[in-house]
């Protein structure tokens, strides 16, 4: 009894379930003091040898340590009882071909196979055995073996169990790995991404300066305004992004007017305004075939967009103009007219802020006056 007890404490001891396997036919000989043992599992209607009590020798056939269940009819016998089965002598046994050869290749003589079933089931047998000699198994041999059989049950099925926890825990480990793998990359791809569409961007603005250096530095000027004022408004830094390079470009349509209307130091005619007045819808042209992440072709589309309707170039209203767009519109005003224009002097900011607080609610949006008078007036925000 002491004897089944340390062999099932060593059992217990015992996480992996090839080196528990080695555990149990090990006790079993030990507890049966027969020389050899042997422990099998049961995958479908197939037998794998699991370990063996002296363990095989290398050249063990591979046909025998995995084998069809049908070939063992013993070992059937005992899964399918969930009884042990005891075969008192091979040598005078009706044998089939492949447990005679097992025999042959172990020198086995008494067998007592052993059902391992857990949970109602049968997942294996453990086999223990004399070697040339007969041995007669008593009752109180084969009641002990049944009770190490239970118990090596249990054992083989939780160390299963912690085993298969351990792979799914591994995948969801590896899972989890290359998903963050695969957003580092996303996140890479989109910084670079960025990188490409700000070095587009600059690229208008050098080419805009090339052409007419006061639109490019007025741009410039409107960006950071734009910026500072959405800032002010508690705008998601991502929009913000999106607003600046907008105001940085938002005049590019310009480019298809001709520099005499865009530089003429006189005050334009009507026919020159109108010209001027396409440089929107010509912006939204260039950009609209670019994917930015954000709405810049519409937000530089509507910068002339007025509360009230009376902007262009579609009379939108309200809340149908960008956010962004409103807040841009308000930001070129103030910087329009506090700079230099070719055709007159700076007038300041106090002029323009006077201007944009006169037509809060009419011509611009309300809440981004206010936070335009904020960053000037109480934050001491002055344009560069
Ligand atoms: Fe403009």
């Amino acid at each position: 009894m002491e004897l089944l007890l340390e062999v099932s404490k060593e059992m217990s001891a015992e996480k992996g379930t090839s080196s528990l396997a080695q555990t149990i036919v090990n006790g079993i000989a030990k507890l049966t003091k027969l020389k050899t043992a042997a422990i099998y599992s049961i995958h479908g209607d197939f037998l794998y040898l699991e370990a063996t009590h002296p363990p095989l020798p290398p050249d063990f056939p591979e046909h025998l340590r995995r084998a069809p269940l049908n070939e063992h009819p013993h070992i059937k016998k005992a899964i399918v009882s969930k009884k042990p089965v005891i075969l008192p002598d091979t040598k005078k046994a009706a044998l089939s071909h492949a447990e005679r050869e097992v025999c042959q290749q172990r020198g086995l003589r008494s067998i007592l196979y052993n059902p391992l079933i857990y949970k109602g089931k049968t997942i294996g047998v453990l086999i223990p055995a004399s070697v040339e000699k007969i041995h007669k198994f008593s009752e109180d041999e084969v009641s002990i073996c049944q009770t190490l059989a239970s118990h090596a049950a249990l054992s083989i099925s939780e160390a299963k169990l912690f085993e298969n926890q351990q792979h799914y825990l591994t995948q969801i480990q590896e899972k989890n790995k290359s998903l963050e793998q695969a957003e580092k990359n996303t996140a890479e791809s989109l910084k670079a991404f960025r990188r490409a569409l700000l070095g587009i961007v600059h690229s208008m603005g050098t080419l805009m300066s090339k052409r007419d250096n006061y639109t490019a530095g007025h741009q410039q000027r409107v960006s950071e305004l734009s910026g500072e004022i959405a800032r002010v408004l508690d705008l998601e830094d991502d929009r913000i992004e999106g607003l600046k390079l907008a105001a940085k470009i938002h005049d590019i349509g310009k480019l298809s007017i001709p520099t005499e209307i865009l530089t003429k130091p006189q005050k334009l005619t009507d026919l020159e305004f109108k010209i001027i007045e396409t440089h929107p819808n010509t912006g939204y042209e260039i950009l609209n075939n670019i994917e930015f992440p954000w709405p810049i072709a519409e937000i530089v589309k509507q910068h002339h967009e007025k509360v009230d309707g009376s902007g262009y170039p579609d009379g939108l209203t309200g809340e149908d103009i960008l956010f962004e767009a409103r807040i841009l519109c308000v930001a070129d005003v103030v910087e329009a007219m506090a700079s230099h224009r070719p055709y007159r002097p700076a007038l300041g900011i106090d002029v323009a802020l006077d201007e944009i607080w006169e037509k809060r609610g009419s011509l611009f949006d309300p809440d981004v006056v206010n936070a335009c008078m904020k960053l000037f007036k109480e934050e001491g925000f002055q344009l560069e």
